[in-house]
């Protein structure tokens, strides 16, 4: 085997902010409602600040900003995003400061990851241009964001929304490997592997880590926001730009990204839909797991419903990947939250 990569990608500084391999635990209970087996990868369990997926991503991106001297972080996101309370959180530890952009106007309560960065002490710009689905593609959003925090902020490490960038992907190439070893091990490598996508980072690094091992493992992503024009492209974009980096250069077409789009978000990004509240409250009678209404639950909504109706082969394991989120919870009313 050809494992040049796998030394390059050795090589790429990083943070170590978190413990792995992060557990892959059975849902027994859920999995005999579905007449199938059940597994969660807990993603959700990783880093600093409540942690989450972005963690895998921040240790390669905020290592970069360290090497380059840094003093202030910049990102962006929808008002509930993780990706920028958990970017806080890690920059504190190297003693960055961050600053955080919404294009919403700014709440008139902090709820949620909102009150967390404030306890973070990072400094939020609230820009009202209506966040939640510019209709343009996320490299395009990605640029002008990037102007205007240089404008309003001046020198600084920039970070896309949700990580969207190939170094920081690869903390998803690495998790790609990590999730391909314990199926192995569990027996379980036929599996299916069902993960949200938001800006597609998480997909991206997991369809380029599994292809590089050359995993059984199918992958499958849950669209939660339509959010970006040509957001397939986008991913399969950022899944080729990883594999250069290290070394194995192959292109993947919008086509052979497996992302369900539009089906599982129901209203739109950030609202929480009824077949998400279901499967949040399903899971949390069943295994005592919770889950977030703007991103997992609406994924494990969409695992649910491929179950139910034998999109998915019957004999084939299932690994939901939390990937966090939990602190939005607490920026809903108990109202918002409720299900039939
Ligand atoms: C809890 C949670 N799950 C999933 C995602 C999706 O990850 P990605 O942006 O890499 O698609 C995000 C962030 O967008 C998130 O905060």
């Amino acid at each position: 085997m050809d494992t040049t990569w796998q030394s390059r990608l050795q090589a790429i500084p990083r943070l170590h902010m978190a413990e792995y391999p992060t557990p892959l635990e059975p849902l027994p209970r859920l999995g005999q409602e579905l007449g199938r087996q059940v597994w969660v990868k807990r993603d959700d369990l990783l880093g600093p600040g409540l942690g989450g997926n972005k963690t895998r991503k921040l240790e390669y991106l905020l290592a970069e900003a360290q090497e380059r001297k840094a003093r202030k972080v910049v990102t962006f996101g929808g008002l509930q995003s993780n990706h920028a309370r958990l970017t806080a959180a890690a920059a504190n530890r190297l003693g960055l400061e961050t600053h955080l952009f919404y294009f919403d106007p700014r709440p008139q309560r902090l709820t949620g990851n909102l009150l967390i960065n404030h306890l973070l002490g990072a400094k939020m710009h609230f820009i009202p241009l209506g966040g939640g689905g510019s209709g343009m593609t996320l490299e395009t959003t990605i640029r002008l964001v990037r102007w205007v925090a240089l404008l309003m902020v001046g020198k600084h490490y920039f970070i896309p929304v949700g990580g969207h960038h190939w170094l920081g992907c690869l903390g998803y190439v690495q998790a790609a490997l990590e999730i391909d070893a314990q199926a192995r091990e569990k027996g379980i490598e036929q599996a299916t592997l069902i993960t949200a996508a938001g800006s597609g980072g998480t997909l991206a690094g997991l369809m380029a880590g599994l292809a590089l091992v050359n995993s059984p493992l199918k992958l499958l992503g849950i669209d939660v926001g339509k959010l970006w024009k040509g957001f397939p492209a986008s991913i399969a974009l950022l899944a080729g730009e990883i594999c250069s980096h290290l070394g194995r250069p192959r292109s993947f077409t919008p086509e052979e990204v497996p992302l369900i789009e539009n089906t599982y978000v129901g209203e739109r990004y950030g609202l929480p839909s009824p077949d998400g509240l279901a499967a949040m409250h399903l899971l949390a009678h069943t295994e005592g797991l919770l889950l977030d209404p703007v991103y997992t639950a609406k994924a494990f909504a969409g695992l649910l419903d491929l179950v139910r109706r034998d999109r998915i082969k019957k004999d084939t394991p299932l690994i939901f990947l939390h990937t966090g989120g939990v602190p939005a919870l607490f920026a809903f009313q108990k109202g918002e939250l409720l299900h039939d």
